[in-house]
């Protein structure tokens, strides 16, 4: 038998190492947590998202009675800037979280089907969309989706 090991890479910063526009993309996203609604988790989520012509759309958690009829922050996020602007690729997603008082300590990371949905972007436009997730210990930076979501269903994969 033949075993595969995929790596994911991940460059682990402090904020002060942070470039300035990936400073402020997080703190963009640090403000949408006050806008999530949340009252069922009690876990707030905060998304940011900067275009390739330097437009920033940002966009928090929206729970529901209904559990599964609520939204990621990341997919609210992406789907406003996509239907904003469908012809202009995404440069980098930052990704907070706020929870018990304060924000999270560890780098908050997306649910599956949210890596499946910035993945479509990621493959739509055929560029690299870097994410940034934030912990206050440490930041994660990851330079592109696939990395996120080895052996991926896409497009192709219809195909096959
Ligand atoms: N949530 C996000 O918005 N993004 C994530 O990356 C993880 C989870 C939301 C979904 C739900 O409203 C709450 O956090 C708890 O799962």
């Amino acid at each position: 038998m033949k075993k595969k090991t995929i790596e994911t890479k991940v460059s682990v910063l402090s904020f002060d190492e942070l470039e300035i526009s990936q400073k402020k993309l997080i703190d963009k996203a640090k403000e949408q947590v006050s806008k999530a609604y949340a009252p069922y988790s009690g876990f707030h989520v905060g998304a940011a998202i900067e275009l390739e012509n330097g437009e920033v759309f940002a966009g928090s958690n929206q729970e529901n009675s209904a559990y599964p009829s609520g939204l990621c922050a990341e997919r609210v996020a992406m789907f406003y800037a996509n239907a904003q602007y469908p012809n202009v690729p995404v440069n980098t997603i930052a990704i907070v979280a706020f929870n018990n008082g304060k924000f999270i300590e560890e780098p908050v990371t997306p649910c599956g089907a949210c890596r499946q949905v910035l993945l479509e972007s990621e493959m739509r436009f055929e560029k690299d969309i870097n994410i940034l997730l934030y912990g206050t210990n440490e930041i994660y930076l990851i330079e592109n989706v696939r990395q996120l979501l080895p052996l991926c269903f896409e497009k192709s994969s219809l195909n096959a």
